[in-house]
């Protein structure tokens, strides 16, 4: 009987969850007048989904999260958040928000419980606040380290304090601001895998200057460069728009090929035989060798594109 009543309890709660289906027009932002930052932000966001946001440091990500949740404003362009205009909807939008920033100022001296426990209240989460802070401690693999002081945990650990408390009111939208910065390639790959776990019905959108981040986890993924979308769309139509752009030179002499196009050297890889270099550009010198593109080419394709 009482097993029942849990089930139609779960449903309406179902049925009422938010959808969250965000709309951005026309945004854009200057802190200065003579310099905008963004310009003609057009985007549309659904979930379930995990978006990465990519693009080199200085492209605008950080202020774009920030005007999605209202840290700063923008300064034109509107945000609507299912039909309603952002300003209008403000604390519904905290209700259904976690966020990571990129800086983000953990309390060193307090427990990862303790910690947990006071965005909890921030976050106005009543009754249930035990269970959900028991909830994301275990989701986030910090069990062994309820007790311990944040200052003695690694910089991987403290990002996983960092994703507990934006998924202690469990939001439909999460935003991840840079979290990979500063962790070592295996925190990276556990980061990165407790994201993909935690997506569930949410709206991810996580934002990197590193491909590696977005290119296990991601459906889509748009660029940003110098404040403006260069791409949005899946992962494989991304590859598809350098394809033919990409090639590699075996190259026995240590000073690297003497390129004259305007084609740049993404990477070298140590051979047998010397060196195999990575070539990346609208029109390939001859001799070069095309190859398949991975994503790393085609965003730098992209990048360099664009001037
Ligand atoms: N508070 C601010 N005042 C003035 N300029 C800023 C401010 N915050 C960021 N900027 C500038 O806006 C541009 C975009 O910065 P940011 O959004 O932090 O990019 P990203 O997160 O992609 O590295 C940079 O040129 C940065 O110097
Ligand atoms: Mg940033």
């Amino acid at each position: 009987m009482s097993g029942n009543r849990n089930v139609s309890i779960y449903l309406i709660w179902r049925v009422g969850e938010k959808i969250m289906e965000i709309e951005i027009k026309d945004l854009s932002k200057a802190y200065r007048p003579e310099k905008p930052v963004l310009s003609g932000i057009n985007l549309e966001f659904r979930p379930p989904s995990i978006v990465g946001l990519i693009g080199p440091n200085g492209a605008g990500k950080t202020t774009f999260m920030k005007i999605l949740v209202r840290q700063i404003l923008a300064s034109t362009g509107s945000i609507k958040i299912d039909g309603t205009d952002i300003s209008k909807s403000e604390n519904d939008l905290k209700n259904h928000l976690g966020y990571l920033p990129q800086e983000f100022g953990l309390y060193e001296e307090l427990t990862v419980y303790q910690f947990l426990d006071y965005m909890a209240l921030l976050k106005g989460l009543g009754l249930e606040k035990e269970k959900r802070i028991k909830n994301c401690i275990e989701k986030t693999g910090l069990s062994e380290k309820k007790n311990s002081r944040i200052r003695t945990l690694s910089g991987g650990q403290k990002q996983r304090v960092g994703i507990a408390q934006a998924l202690l009111n469990d939001p439909e939208l999460l935003i991840v601001d840079e979290p990979t910065v500063g962790l070592d390639p295996a925190e990276r790959v556990r980061f990165r895998n407790l994201l993909a776990e935690n997506a569930n019905h949410r709206l991810v959108l996580l934002s990197t200057h590193i491909i590696e981040d977005v290119e296990s986890i991601c459906n889509r993924l748009i660029v940003l460069y110098r404040g403006e979308i260069l791409f949005d769309g899946n992962p494989v139509e991304l590859i598809k728009k350098a394809a033919g752009h990409v090639g590699v030179l075996d190259s026995d002499c240590e000073a690297g090929p003497d390129i004259e196009t305007d084609c740049i050297v993404t990477s070298r890889l140590i051979t047998e035989t010397g060196a195999q270099y990575r070539i990346v550009g609208d029109k390939l010198p001859s001799g070069i060798k095309p190859v398949i593109p991975s994503l790393e080419d085609a965003y730098m394709y992209l990048i360099t594109q664009s001037g």
